[in-house]
C-alpha cells in the first residue's frame, strides 16, 4: 500500500501542522511504503525569493526528520528533484476542464486573502493531481480541506483513463481527524495565515509569549470555574491536545474548584509543549548542523522517487501518444 502526501514549505512548522498531519505521516510510515515530499513547485505560487525558498526547503526536511519521519522507512523527497512532475501536470492538464478548477474554493480563497490571481495558482490543483497520480498512490492523508482536490484528483484521473485506456489508479483520501486540530492562540484553527501559530521549534520564552496571548475571561482567580465555559477556551483545548493524564484531570479539577490563575495555566502549558518538542529540538540541531547528511537523505530519496515516477509517466506518455 502505498501511502503518499505532500507539505508546502511556506516557513517553520506549527504545532498545528504537527497534530494535524504529521504525527500522523508518522504512524503511517510503519506497515506502509510512505512517499512525503515538500512540495516545492507549489510553494512557487506565494514565495518568491530563490533563497527564502532553498531555506524554507530545507528547514521543513530538517523539522521531519527531527519530529521522527525516519529515511529508512519512508521516501522524504523534495518535488522539484522529480521534474517528471511537471510533464505529467501537463499531459492532466489537456484533459481538465476549466469548470473543475473554477469551482476551487482554495484557489477563491487565497485570491481573497491577496495573492495574483496567476495561473499557476489556478492549476494549483492540476499540479497536484500530477504528484498523487505520479506515484501509484493508494492512500492520500490530507486534511479537511485538501478533501477537493481529492475529489478533482480523482476525476482526472478517470477523464484520462476514459479518454486513453487504463493508466492511473484511483487514489483514496484519509481525512485526517478534524479533532486532532488545535486552536492557534486567537481562537481560530491555527494557521499560517491567520498569524495565530506557535511553531514547533521556537524557543521556550517564545512558547510563553504566545501562550499568555490565549483569549480567557476574567472569572476572579478565586472563584470557580464552570467547565461548559472554559473548555470552549483555546488554552483548555491546548492543555488537552498536549497535557497527558493524569495531570491533565488534575489541573482542570484546580481550576474548577477555584484558585488556580489562568497565567499559571498558560505557564504550564508553555512549558509542557516546550517538554513535548524537547527531544526533536535537540535531534534538529543535529540534522541541521549536518546540512550533508540531509542532501544525502534527498538525493537517495530523490532517486527512489525518480525511478517509480518514470514508470508512470512513460505509461502516460504512450496512452496519449507523445514521445
Ligand atoms: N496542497 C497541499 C497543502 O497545501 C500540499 C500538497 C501538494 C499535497 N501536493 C500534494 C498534499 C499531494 C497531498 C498530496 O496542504
Amino acid at each position: 500500500m502505498r501511502v503518499l502526501s505532500g507539505i508546502q514549505p511556506s516557513g517553520a512548522l506549527h504545532v498545528g501542522n504537527y497534530f494535524g498531519a504529521i504525527r500522523q505521516y508518522i504512524d503511517l510510515q510503519r506497515g506502509h511504503d510512505a512517499f512525503y515530499f515538500v512540495a516545492d513547485y507549489h510553494a512557487l505560487t506565494s514565495v518568491r525569493d530563490a533563497e527564502v525558498l532553498r531555506r524554507y526547503v530545507f528547514d521543513v526536511m530538517v523539522d521531519l526528520l527531527a519530529l521522527g519521519l525516519d529515511p529508512e522507512k519512508a521516501t522524504l523527497f523534495v518535488q522539484s528533484d522529480v521534474p517528471e512532475t511537471t510533464e505529467l501536470a501537463w499531459l492532466l492538464t489537456t484533459v481538465t476542464p476549466m469548470g473543475w478548477l473554477e469551482k476551487c474554493v482554495s484557489y477563491k480563497d487565497k485570491v481573497e486573502q491577496g495573492l495574483p490571481a496567476e495561473h499557476g495558482l489556478f492549476a494549483y490543483p492540476v499540479l497536484q493531481a500530477a504528484d498523487i497520480l505520479l506515484y501509484d498512490a493508494d492512500t492520500v492523508p490530507v486534511g479537511q480541506d485538501q478533501k477537493q482536490h481529492l475529489e478533482i484528483t480523482r476525476d482526472i484521473a478517470e477523464r484520462f483513463n476514459r479518454t486513453y485506456g487504463p493508466t492511473f489508479k484511483l487514489p483514496k483520501p484519509l481525512i485526517l481527524d478534524e479533532v486532532a486540530v488545535v486552536p492557534g492562540v486567537d481562537g481560530r484553527k491555527m494557521s499560517k495565515s491567520y498569524g495565530n501559530t506557535i511553531e514547533i521549534f521556537e524557543e521556550p520564552k517564545a512558547i510563553l509569549k504566545k501562550c499568555n496571548k490565549l483569549v480567557t475571561d476574567s472569572t476572579p482567580v478565586e472563584a470557580p470555574k464552570d467547565p461548559a465555559v472554559y473548555r470552549q477556551f483555546a488554552l483548555f483545548q491546548l492543555i488537552r491536545a498536549f497535557v497527558p493524564e493524569p495531570e491533565r484531570s488534575e489541573l482542570e479539577a484546580r481550576y474548577q474548584a477555584g484558585g488556580l490563575g489562568n497565567g499559571e495555566v498558560k505557564k504550564r502549558l508553555a512549558e509542557v509543549i516546550a517538554e513535548t518538542f524537547a527531544p526533536a529540538r535537540e535531534r534538529r540541531a543535529e540534522w541541521a548542523a549536518h546540512p550533508e547528511r540531509v542532501a544525502e537523505v534527498r538525493a537517495n530519496a530523490a532517486d527512489r522517487a525518480r525511478r517509480a515516477a518514470r514508470v508512470v509517466l512513460d505509461r502516460a506518455r504512450a496512452a496519449c501518444g507523445v514521445g
